[in-house]
């Protein structure tokens, strides 16, 4: 498995692939990788002929009261694990690589990042709409996946995909669990053993709504009403949002006649969590 921190160098990779007729498929990520990454990985194994990931902490989609300086890093970790599932090569730029001085170009997705984690996190799908594009620019690959857990997230790239005509496709992964149910993510690392445990609500919360559709509940004021009442019972959780929107084209929606987004975003002590389901589908959150 390669490693490459400049453009040039994983350009000149990726160029040699194509050359060789060979399908590339590209995992972006952040790094402090847990099994919902290595699950994408091992999707773009099985679709593609050449796995790429990218490691970079991308400081444009952090706000400045966020975690930017303190998220996880380990690239030896990140790397035994990538390794292990077959990824071909890691492209780890630094962030003046990304970014050098007198960079000023940005991508905004408009209208779909304005609610949910658009909504409490401004300039965030900016930031990961500019990244993203990007490392598409410089990886271009055949295929790229991104988890279901980040569901907004998505619905924004798949959106920004179709409208520049990027010549790519967005494949979305299931959301991989703990045996507990709770959502992988590399923020659970910052989670004390109460907290982890408090952390279980949200999953309550998706599987109440779950059980509220499938007893013939189409309200989503009263299913929303439902999840809210159980996270607030939860004295470690705090509310940032919890809301229904239409899926994928997150329109308001009061009575259910297809499938909804219902989503939360929940702090636990000091750490922002989010999950999801897609109600009336016969998805399930565990
Ligand atoms: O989902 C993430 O880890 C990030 O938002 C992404 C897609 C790697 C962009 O920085």
């Amino acid at each position: 498995m390669f490693i490459f921190n400049t453009v040039d160098e994983i350009r000149e990779f990726v160029r040699s692939v194509r050359a060789s007729g060979q399908k590339i498929g590209f995992v972006p990520t952040m790094g402090y990788l847990h099994e919902g990454h290595l699950e994408l990985m091992r999707w773009a194994k099985r679709h593609c002929d050449i796995v790429v990931i990218s490691i970079f902490v991308n400081p444009t989609q952090f706000g400045p009261q966020e975690d930017f300086d303190k998220y996880p890093r380990d690239l030896e970790r990140d790397a035994q694990m990538a390794e292990s599932v077959g990824v071909d090569a890691i492209f780890k730029p630094s962030v003046a690589e990304m970014y050098p001085s007198g960079y000023c170009t940005y991508v905004d997705v408009e209208r779909i990042t304005e609610k949910l984690c658009g909504q409490s996190r401004p300039g965030h799908f900016r930031g990961v709409a500019t990244v993203v594009t990007k490392l598409f620019n410089i990886i271009n690959p055949d295929q790229a996946f991104f988890g279901q857990k980040d569901a907004q997230q998505a619905l924004v790239i798949r959106r920004m995909v179709a409208d520049l005509n990027m010549s790519m496709e967005v494949v979305t992964v299931p959301t991989v669990r703990e045996p507990d149910g709770l959502a992988m993510s590399s923020r659970n690392v910052y989670l004390t053993p109460e907290q982890r445990q408090a952390a279980l609500v949200l999953r309550k919360g998706l599987r109440i709504a779950e059980d509220a559709v499938a007893a013939g509940q189409r309200d989503t004021f009263a299913i929303r009403q439902l999840v809210v009442d159980t996270i607030v019972a939860e004295p470690l959780a705090e509310i940032d949002y919890v809301d229904i929107y239409s899926y994928p084209e997150l329109e308001p929606v009061t009575k259910m006649s297809g499938p909804v987004l219902l989503a939360l975003a929940v702090k636990i002590g000091r750490t922002r969590l989010i999950d999801n389901i897609i109600l009336g589908v016969g998805d399930k959150c565990s």
